[in-house]
């Protein structure tokens, strides 16, 4: 027998608690806002990690990946084929380069969670194109977070935009409910089936964060350190991730720290 997932584990955020993850969304935007004028050729992703992880505690937030699940450093640093979950070191960056850095805080016990992209000197067109797409797929996601729409229905756009231009959506890794915890119900597909999964109501926040590549979809995560997650043919991919809390209008992105989403005068 088919259960409808009607997503009666997702926890419905109070107003309290959706202040709180607000407050940790926009601190780990800020992080990220930081870090950009670092991002420069012969830096090693270590001394970014560092650079983010002084901001942080500076600001009276935790990293949140630091010792979880075992992951040693805090934040993830993702370089041209790396998906997601690479993990800073000696690596130093190439004029060409693309990257992902996310940043997850912990600040008075509230997760927030966000990622984007970043370029090392000039980048060919194609890599270009390849971040406008992953950007643009986040985009239409979070166009769905409309109460009332299927949940699955990011996924669905997420994936449709991807292969329209050639691309295919990574589906080993997805986005996630968060804010009491770093990762909670529901998890968020970014390839789905249309009109399935949970209702979308108030108070309910999730990330979406799509890892779209250049070629394959497939991933393989590293032997050696069990976290690196690269493409399996080499090729590049590109990331970005937004916390959103679901509202009666339009949907709320607590990471957005550049004004490019309306701010909803009411959650409920
Ligand atoms: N921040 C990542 C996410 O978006 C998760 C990183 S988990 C880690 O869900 F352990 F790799 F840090
Ligand atoms: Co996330
Ligand atoms: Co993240």
């Amino acid at each position: 027998m088919a259960f409808r997932d009607t997503g009666s584990k997702i926890i419905i955020k109070s107003l309290e608690q959706i202040e709180g993850i607000r407050a940790s969304s926009k601190l780990a935007a800020q992080t990220l806002e930081m870090i950009e004028s670092y991002v420069k050729p012969g830096v090693s992703t270590e001394f970014l990690n560092s650079i983010c992880a002084q901001f942080m505690k500076d600001n009276g937030a935790v990293p949140a990946t630091l010792g979880y699940n075992g992951y040693p450093k805090e934040t993830c640093i993702s370089v041209n084929d790396v998906i997601c979950h690479g993990i800073p070191g000696k690596y130093e960056l190439r004029e060409g380069d693309i990257v992902n850095i996310d940043v997850t805080t912990i600040l008075n016990g509230y997760f927030g969670d966000t990622s984007k992209m970043y370029t090392v000197g000039s980048i060919t067109e194609h890599a270009q194109k390849l971040i406008k797409v992953a950007k643009e797929c986040l985009n239409l996601g979070i166009e769905q977070c409309k109460e009332g729409n299927p949940l699955n229905n990011i996924g669905y756009f997420i994936n449709k935009h991807a292969t329209a231009h050639g691309y295919s959506t990574v589906y080993e890794f997805c986005g996630h409910g968060v804010g009491i915890k770093f990762h909670e119900e529901p998890e968020v597909c970014h390839i789905a089936e249309k009109g399935t999964g949970p209702l979308l109501k108030p108070g309910m926040i999730f990330t979406i964060e799509p890892m779209i590549n250049a070629g394959k979809a497939r991933s393989k995560v590293d032997k050696k350190d069990g976290w690196t997650a690269r493409t399996i043919d080499g090729k590049l991919s590109a990331q970005f991730e937004h916390t959103i809390c679901i509202t009666k209008g339009e949907p709320y992105v607590l990471t957005d720290i550049y004004n490019e989403f309306p701010i909803p005068t009411e959650i409920f």
